[in-house]
């Protein structure tokens, strides 16, 4: 049977510790650029190509999943609403298994694994049908009042993905929360470029090596059909029939970067090339307990062991992988030398050193395969990207342990502990 034991934090956040609970595939699409070879795809699309990879892998179907629990943040397209349901509905789930939409923006794909432990846990699923898709690109240009019209010379267009990005409460950017950080940790220009160079060396080497290949699925133009239901089309570039490699990394040297303008402050360390890139894409995974994958015969890459958030001061968003990080290993009983390899996401290479330096993390075992500054962060789809990244190098290396963990605007942050299967 599988469970699930909760806690609150001393000092705030909570968590809790599961037992029984397994990831039997994990698949995501390449992250498309902004504007770039996903401009035209819905992120219920991209959901549903991600969905039937990690259902196709993991030796299950979609007969078999009681539950799907899907993320994304932004309403990216008329039909956002109906994104978790209709992402069940055609990756094979039939009419009679619910869907659950769920919001923690950048830990959104994190909580959408979470609630799928919970609803395992409390014995309210065998099989759910997790993941988290986001299309930066199609955030809306919204008119909040132009149902009540609008005053002669003041057009009021909001562009959503400009204002994703600034928590009006702090009154901050995310780029600028991650400039207060540079300033508390007295973090240089250089060492954050640094930390940019290595994401993307670690990603062209993942890259090239076939690793990435290995957790990507193709997404392919054409129709996504569903018995009883009206076929959608995926739209490609003209010529382009299927896109299969992540388009933001690029190669680059420590001069390149050093060029950059900042962008988030005059004298600031924050640039276009050592902060996340904002991009397009899905990733998802399929959980169930234990017994479940031992009568089909499946084989577990992971096990979920543990989850926390926590809340931090929303001007320095960024920093908030720490104390999640901390509240996890202190409830788990472990240290950071118990972990084999950590994935934070990097959110800006400020905000990620801050976390290095807060932790004393060792940077051998952070995000061995790029983070988000090369590869980018799609909100919603980034947790669970993260944790099928940390599983398959778990695998891949024959490690034990592993932790990914992300900040989230506003100020919070949510870690997840995993061991190999
Ligand atoms: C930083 C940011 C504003 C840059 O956006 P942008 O200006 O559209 O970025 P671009 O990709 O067009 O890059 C700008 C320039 O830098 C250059 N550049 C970017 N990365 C580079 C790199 N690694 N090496 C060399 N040059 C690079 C580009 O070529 C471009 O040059 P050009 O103007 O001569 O064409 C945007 O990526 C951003 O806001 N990121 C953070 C998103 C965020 O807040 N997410 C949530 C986190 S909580």
């Amino acid at each position: 049977m599988a469970s699930a034991q909760g806690f609150v934090g001393r000092e705030g956040g909570f968590g809790a510790r599961y037992e029984g609970i397994v990831i039997v595939g994990a698949k995501r699409t390449a992250f498309g650029d902004y504007m770039g070879s996903l401009a035209r795809v819905s992120p219920t699309d991209m959901g549903i190509v991600a969905a039937r990879a990690a259902l196709a892998q993991s030796g299950l179907s979609g007969e078999d999943v009681d539950q799907v629990i899907f993320a994304s943040v932004a309403q990216s397209g008329p039909d956002a609403f109906y994104l978790p349901r209709h992402v069940g509905l055609y990756a094979g789930v039939p009419v009679s298994r619910p869907a659950l939409l769920v919001q923690r923006i950048c830990g959104s794909g994190f909580e959408a694994i979470i609630a799928g432990a919970e609803q395992i846990s409390l014995g309210k699923a065998r099989v759910v049908l997790c993941g988290g898709c986001e299309s930066m690109t199609r955030n809306p240009i919204a008119s909040y009042g132009a149902r009540l019209g609008m005053p002669m010379g003041r057009p009021d267009f909001v562009d959503t993905l400009t204002a994703e990005l600034l928590d009006p409460a702090s009154d901050t950017t995310m780029g600028q929360t991650a400039e207060n950080l540079a300033k508390r940790y007295g973090l240089g220009r250089e060492e954050v470029d640094a930390v940019a160079l290595r994401s993307q060396q670690r990603a062209w080497e993942a890259e090239e090596s076939g690793k990435l290949s290995e957790v990507r699925t193709p997404l392919r133009a054409g129709l996504l059909e569903g018995e009883g239901l009206r076929p959608r089309r995926i739209k490609l570039p003209r010529g382009v029939e299927v896109f299969d490699r992540d388009e933001h990394p690029r190669r680059t040297s420590a001069d390149k970067l050093a060029a950059l303008k900042p962008v988030f402050a005059k004298d600031g360390v924050q640039t276009a090339g050592n902060s996340s890139g904002i991009v397009d894409g899905a990733a998802a995974v399929v959980l169930c307990d234990e017994r479940t994958a031992q009568e089909h015969n499946l084989r577990p890459m992971a096990r979920v062991q543990a989850s926390a958030s926590i809340g931090v001061e929303p001007s320095i968003m960024g920093i908030a992988p720490a104390p999640a990080i901390r509240l996890l290993l202190e409830h788990c009983s472990l240290s950071l030398d118990d972990l084999d390899l950590v994935e934070v996401n990097e959110a800006f290479g400020a905000q990620y050193l801050a976390v290095e330096r807060e932790l004393g993390l060792d940077p051998a075992k952070t995000n061995v395969n790029g983070g988000a500054i090369a590869l980018g962060h799609p909100l919603a789809a980034t947790g669970t990207r993260l944790v099928s990244s940390l599983i398959y190098e778990l695998g891949r290396r024959g490690l034990k342990l592993g932790m990914a963990s992300a900040c989230i605007g506003g100020g919070q942050g949510t870690a997840v502990l995993l061991e190999r299967g």
